[in-house]
């Protein structure tokens, strides 16, 4: 019988490209965050410390700063901080946010509430799942102050990890030091494969386009458009966060592949479309790539040369409608079809428009009279119950955000 070993990769896979707000407070085990940091980086993972002022007499915002290739932020008041990256964004973009070490006093502020530094500020204003790895002396982890705040946490559904037992720094033995990097590594896995395998979308299938498409003229020329895939990505790596089974379909971007998304890369409209036809069936499509409408009729497999006066005329032909095929009436169509509108005027009118005209059930419009490609995005839900209006987010809050609808609409119909 083959002896079961450790699946290479397999952390790799589940941590790659998540991002971790780590907030170092000021604990002994402080100096084992440098190790920390390094071992979620090997598994793709981007880390951006927040250090607390005890935080920093044990570890160096120089060394964490080095190590997480990112800056380390210290200052609840510094206005560079503010500028560049207000406390409140600094805890929403982040996957999780995980505390190392957990010190008895930064649990004790949690519990109650309290926002008088950097860390505790953007703990209470995150909207993130939060883990602690508490680090003390046996006496405070025991005492009955430090276990009620924990039972409080616990009861908010902050996730823990350790305190592990054995000799302490202080020379005490007992419970109270903080677990091992790789216990804690492995907690973040686990954090994020038991979201996938029992999310509220888990069993069911989707589709997403991203990108642009790029239409050839020559082998060494194309028509393309400025779409940098950003919010395609962002949906497919939510579906698949809430635990869909997800093909991403893009064209040419610079965009890394979601963790855990079958990702098929084509270039054009038609290989999108065949690629999007090949992974029938599913459940939900979102088309939220850039689709050339045109492509050039007579593309020719020799570089076009530049003879005479006469530049040459480029004669176009409509490329398919990827999102109207797949929303056509018929057995396969999915449960939930969704478009994207791309409006520079009467954005929701046209958008609602465009809705009927290729029989999806929702679509997201946005403004983008002032260009593509940016990080944020004010987007507006058409339904058949009509327009939501959502406020400008990241990209990929309008992605969690419209994974989370799709999983309410999907669980209650
Ligand atoms: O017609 P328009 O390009 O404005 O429609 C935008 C929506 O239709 C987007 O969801 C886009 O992904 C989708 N689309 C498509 N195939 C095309 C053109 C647009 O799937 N050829």
């Amino acid at each position: 019988m083959a002896l079961e070993g450790p699946v290479p990769g397999r952390h790799k896979i589940v941590l790659e490209n998540r991002r971790i707000l780590l907030i170092v407070s000021g604990g002994i085990a402080a100096v084992k965050v440098p190790d920390l940091i390094r071992r979620l980086r090997e598994r793709g993972a981007a880390v951006r410390c927040v250090l607390t002022e005890s935080g920093a007499q044990f570890v160096t915002p120089m060394s964490l700063a080095a190590l997480s290739g990112d800056k380390v932020f210290q200052d609840l008041f510094s206005l560079t901080d503010e500028s560049e990256m207000g406390h409140i964004n600094l805890s929403r973009e982040a996957d999780i946010v995980l505390v190392a070490p957990a010190t008895a006093n930064i649990m004790a502020k949690m519990a109650y509430g309290m926002a008088d530094d950097l860390a505790t500020t953007a703990l209470l204003a995150t909207d993130k799942p939060v883990m602690i790895a508490p680090s003390m002396n046996v006496m405070m982890w025991e005492h009955a102050a430090t276990q009620a705040n924990l039972a409080t946490l616990l009861d908010r559904g902050i996730h823990i990890v350790g305190p592990g037992a054995g000799d302490m720094a202080c020379g005490e033995v007992g419970n109270g030091r903080m677990a091992e990097v790789a216990d804690i590594v492995a907690a973040l896995d686990g954090f994020f494969k038991s979201r996938r395998e029992h999310g509220p979308l888990s069993g069911q299938s989707a589709l997403v386009t991203s990108g642009p498409t790029h239409e050839p003229i020559d082998p060494v020329r194309y028509i393309a458009n400025r779409s940098s895939g950003k919010q395609g990505h962002a949906i497919a790596a939510a579906l698949a966060d809430l635990g869909a089974k997800v093909t991403l379909v893009s064209g040419p971007t610079q965009e890394p592949d979601p963790a855990g998304v079958t990702v098929t890369a084509v270039e054009t409209a038609e290989q999108m479309l065949t690629a999007c036809t090949a992974a029938k069936p599913f459940d939900i499509a979102v088309c939220a790539a850039a689709v050339a409408d045109w492509r050039v009729a007579d593309s020719t497999t020799s570089k076009i040369k530049k003879t005479g006066d006469t530049p040459p005329a480029l004669s176009l032909t409509e490329n398919p409608d990827i999102l109207a095929t797949l929303a056509k009436a018929g057995k396969d169509r999915p449960h939930l079809v969704i478009g994207f509108a791309a409006e520079t005027e009467n954005v929701i009118d046209n958008g609602s428009a465009k809705r009927n005209a290729k029989n999806c059930d929702w679509i997201v419009a946005n403004d983008v009279s002032a260009g593509f490609g940016g990080d944020s995005n004010t987007v507006h839900l058409i339904t058949e119950d009509g327009a939501d209006s959502w406020p400008t987010l990241s990209k990929q809050a309008v992605a969690e955000r419209l994974a989370t609808h799709i999983a309410d609409h999907i669980n209650k119909s």
